[in-house]
């Protein structure tokens, strides 16, 4: 299983804050947003992580996650999305790194409670996602289940109200994907959508929706920023990540400590 963290987009939503750097490298608490989905991916004891970034802010990154994992054995690999396509681009831009594996991608936004290792862990085939309640489904994608609970219809952003069930930024998918994504034509907003890779799987009779349990956020706006900050403290979600991931921000803060009293 290799992972990928969707990193890149414009996200004007947050301007001012946005003009000087990444959305997922704001803060949310303690640590960068981008250290979240990484977790999730971490924990599941995924070692080889592809992060896609857009170019105006790759260095960045490459600041903050270049030598992170020096030490460890996991393996991060950058890639510039040179213009944001849509989120079924990943599959596309990631096609060498994903190889003959199964992926997971996360979206660089998204804050989850869950560890969601087991579902990883234990992927066979097809297509696998989530689905959580929310107040707002029409921002999101959205799927609608049966009386049995079975997933019946996939929408992005639909404007009738279908269901209450909004899909996370958590995708499973076997190696068809990459084919699945390639077949995927852009969206009246000019995007390659991931509702097609998932309703490309739901026709196959491929695609399992599993549930989210805790909470879910998508830090793109002030409010849901802000919220995830205080959900972080006040639930220490920073004590439940990985102590890869917990001893490696410490190093790397040492480090920088060092560092400035040396110029001092
Ligand atoms: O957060 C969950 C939702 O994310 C899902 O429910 C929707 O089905 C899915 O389409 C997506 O909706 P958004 O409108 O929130 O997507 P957004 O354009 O904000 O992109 C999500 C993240 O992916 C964001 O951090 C930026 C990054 N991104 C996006 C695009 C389109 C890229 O890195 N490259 C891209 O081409």
């Amino acid at each position: 299983m290799r992972g990928i963290i969707l990193a890149g987009g414009t996200a004007t939503r947050l301007l001012p804050l946005t003009a000087t750097t990444s959305k997922q490298l704001l803060p949310i608490y303690d640590r960068q947003m981008i250290f979240y989905p990484l977790n999730v991916l971490v924990k599941a004891g995924i070692k080889d992580i592809l992060i896609i970034i857009s170019p105006e802010h790759s260095g960045h990154f490459l600041n903050l996650l270049g030598s992170i994992f020096d030490k460890n054995d996991i393996r991060l690999e950058f890639k510039v999305q040179k213009a944001p396509r849509g989120l079924a681009d990943a599959f596309i831009v990631g096609e060498n790194f994903i190889g003959h594996d199964n992926v997971t991608m996360i979206l660089g936004d998204n804050i989850f409670e869950d560890d969601f290792s087991e579902d990883i862990k234990r992927f066979k085939s097809g297509g696998k996602i989530f689905a959580v309640k929310v107040s707002d489904p029409e921002r999101l994608g959205v799927v609608q289940f049966d009386e049995n609970m079975k997933a019946v219809k996939i929408v992005e952003k639909p404007k009738e109200w279908l269901s209450d069930y909004a899909i996370p930024g958590l995708y499973i998918y076997d190696n068809q994907v990459i084919k699945a994504a390639k077949l995927v034509a852009p969206s009246a907003r000019g995007e390659i959508e991931i509702v097609d890779i998932n309703n490309w799987y739901l026709a196959k009779g491929e695609l399992e929706v599993g549930m989210v349990k805790g909470k879910w956020l998508d830090a793109g706006t002030f409010d849901s920023l802000l919220e995830a900050g205080v959900f972080v403290k006040e639930s220490k979600l920073y004590e439940k990540f990985d102590p890869i991931i917990n001893q490696a921000i410490m190093e790397f803060n040492e480090e920088l400590k060092i560092l400035a009293r040396k110029k001092l």
